[in-house]
Formats: structure tokens, sequence, C-alpha cells
């Protein structure tokens, strides 16, 4: 039997109607972009995080970008980016002008390696981002007791970890000065196209965060600083407004997920996400293992779907490694020749992860 890495559809046959009714009063209303339905989702998503401000944008890549400039980043800065993680958490630095400098790995949880933090730090050392990769929160409180005393500020780049709650009992995102979430389609939390936020307790970040995702406009007409259009479409508030109410059953729906595939892969000779309960929200489950291509074409074989996040580690890709710094974190190279994401989306059968497990388990025990 096929299974799909991801269906998206799933969801949206099952309540169809709800977004139909959603898309409906964003039509009637004539508002567009912004407005009362952005305005009601930020409402929503902040007081599900325990965030005082959330300031939608139109994806996360503008989130990540939005937050560096509302912390000042530009030429001459650097960013610390952990070398494991999509590509836009350094790229939206690059964007500002800064460097993203690139830290090494921890190989049992991906997150960045708090150890290897005194390599990369130089005096033009601004932020810190922390990556909550796969859907696991990472350790931010260990990250900050590292960058609070040197003046580092932390951004949590949440694009993949919607609702994941961190060690101290607080939701991903809102540790850091800044959260930033992507609201891409396939995320946990994803929109009907794109989208994205960030979430800040500081009321000064919030005001710059806004200004800057409409040209710098603090008032109408007026642009105190520099910014761009990085509004939100009130489509997508609406519609994410409709998902958001059922996040956390489908995070608990990943969770069992994974423990079903847990227990079916015990015994076989591949590295599984740590166990942290509700630290995970599982948006990928990524196993480890040296064969992992040949597994890969295994499971293809049978019709089930897997992909690798991320195959190149940054440091890596032609864009940074010209700076002459491919190689410099080897934890990463090595993690991208081995994980492999498998299916892993709220509305898969029980069924169908048992015909992924029986895939994963005839290839080692063939
Ligand atoms: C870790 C991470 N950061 C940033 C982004 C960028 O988000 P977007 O694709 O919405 O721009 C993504 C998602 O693609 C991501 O997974």
């Amino acid at each position: 039997m096929p299974v799909p890495l991801l269906d998206l559809k799933r969801d949206v046959v099952a309540h169809r109607d709800e977004y139909l009714s959603a898309i409906a009063r964003v039509v009637d209303s004539g508002t567009f972009i912004l407005g009362p339905e952005v305005e009601a989702f930020e409402a929503a998503f902040a007081s599900f995080l325990g965030a005082k401000h959330c300031v939608c944008v139109n994806n996360g890549t503008s989130a990540l970008y939005a937050a560096y400039l509302a912390l000042g980043i530009g030429p001459g800065d650097e960013v610390i980016v952990p070398a494991n993680t999509f590509i836009a958490t350094a790229e939206a630095a690059s964007m500002t002008g800064a460097t993203p400098v690139f830290v090494d790995i921890d190989s049992a949880t991906h997150h960045l390696d708090v150890q290897d933090l005194d390599r990369v730090v130089t005096p033009r050392t601004k932020v810190v981002a922390v990556v909550h990769l796969f859907g696991m929160a990472a350790d931010v409180a260990v990250v900050k007791a590292w960058a609070d005393p040197r003046g580092i500020v932390v951004v949590e780049d949440t694009a993949q970890a919607h609702g994941a709650i961190l060690a101290d009992g607080q939701k991903a995102g809102t540790a850091g000065a800044i959260g930033c979430f992507s609201f891409y389609p396939t995320k946990n939390l994803g929109a009907f196209g794109e989208g994205g936020a960030a979430v800040t307790d500081d009321d000064a970040l919030a005001e710059r965060l806004r200004a800057i995702r409409a040209h710098g406009a603090t008032t109408q007409n007026r642009h105190e600083t520099f910014g761009t259009n990085l509004r939100m479409e009130a489509f997508q508030g609406a519609l994410l407004g409709v998902r958001l109410l059922r996040l956390a059953a489908a995070a608990e729906r990943r969770r069992s997920i994974a423990a079903r595939y847990r227990a079916g892969l015990a015994g076989i000779p591949v590295a599984l996400p740590p166990d942290v309960g509700a630290r995970h929200v599982f948006h990928l489950f990524v196993v480890t293992t040296d064969r992992r291509d040949a597994l890969k074409e295994h499971l293809a074989s049978r019709g089930i779907g897997s992909a690798i996040h991320y195959p190149t580690a940054c440091p890596d890709q032609p864009v940074y490694a010209s700076r002459g710094i491919a190689g410099t974190c080897p934890n990463a190279t090595a993690a991208a020749a081995r994980i492999l994401s498998l299916p892993m989306f709220a509305e898969m059968t029980d069924v169908e992860v048992d015909e992924v497990i029986d895939g994963v388990r005839s290839f080692f025990l063939a």
C-alpha cells in the first residue's frame, strides 16, 4: 500500500465547509490585506503561545528578516545560525547585510551544539538564532545562559515547531527576544498559501516589526524606519484562525504516530528522534542511518514517500561555501548524509504507519 510523505488534501476535505465559510467572510468583507481577520488571528495565536504580541507577515523568511531588522542587525554584524536548518534562517540574516556564521549541531538532537558557540563568537556577533528543528523544542535556556552575559540576543526560528513546549513549560518561540514562525502549507500550522509571524513580549520590538512589514510606516504615510511590504493577506489570517483550533489535537496525534513508529522500529539499527514528550510536535519524524540512500530507495519501491531535511548543511551550500567555510561543521555535514524523514502528518492512519514500519523493518531484516 502506498503511503505519501504528506497529504494536505485530507484535512481540507474533512473541514471544507469551515474553510469555505472563512473564505466567504473575507470575500464579503472587501478587506484583503491585514484587517480584522489577520488581527483576530494575531490575537488568537499570541494567546495560544502565551506571547504579548504577534505580528503576521507574508512568510516565515519575512518573519526572520523583519526580526533581524527590528533588532538593528545590518552590515558588519554577525548572526550565529545552526548548520543544519532550512537556508532561510541564514539567508534572512544575509538579506540585512549581516553575515551568518555557522555553528555545528549536536548529532543526537540536530540542534545547535552549545559547546561549539565559543568557537564561532566574535565581537561582531549580535544574534544567535535557535532553530527548533523537526518540531522539537531546543534548549533555549542554555543558549540564553551563554548569550545573555555577552549581550547577544536570541531569536527563535520556530517555523517547524508551533506549540512545542520548552523545558520550562513555555511555548517555543516565546523565550527569545523574537520568535519567528512559518505558515507554509506543509507546516504543522499551515496556511492556504504563504504566511508567517513574528512574536515578542517587547512593546518596542512589536512596534518596529509592525512598521517594517508596512514600508517602515509608523502612521499612515510617515516612514521613520526602513521597511518593505511583508503584509499578510486577509484570507490567510481567516483560514489560519480555523486551523489553529485543531493545532493542539493535531500535535497529540503526531506524538501518537511517533510513539507507534518508536515501538515498531525498536531493535532496528536506525537512530530515532529523542523521546521528549510535549517538547516535540513532530513536524518531521527523522531517522538516522548510514544506509540512508538505500533505505530511501527501498521505501520508494514500495510506494512509501520519504524526504531529506536537509541534504546539504548550510555552510556546504554553494552560496555560503564560496566563503571557504565548507566542512567547518562536520557533525552537520555527516548528518546530512544520514538523515531521512518518514511520512508524518496528523491525518495518517495507523495502518499507514504500520506499512511504513514494515517497509523499514523489511529493509534492515532482509
Ligand atoms: C526552519 C525554517 N526556517 C524558515 C523557514 C522559512 O519559512 P517560509 O518558507 O514560510 O519562508 C522554514 C520553512 O520553509 C523553515 O523550515
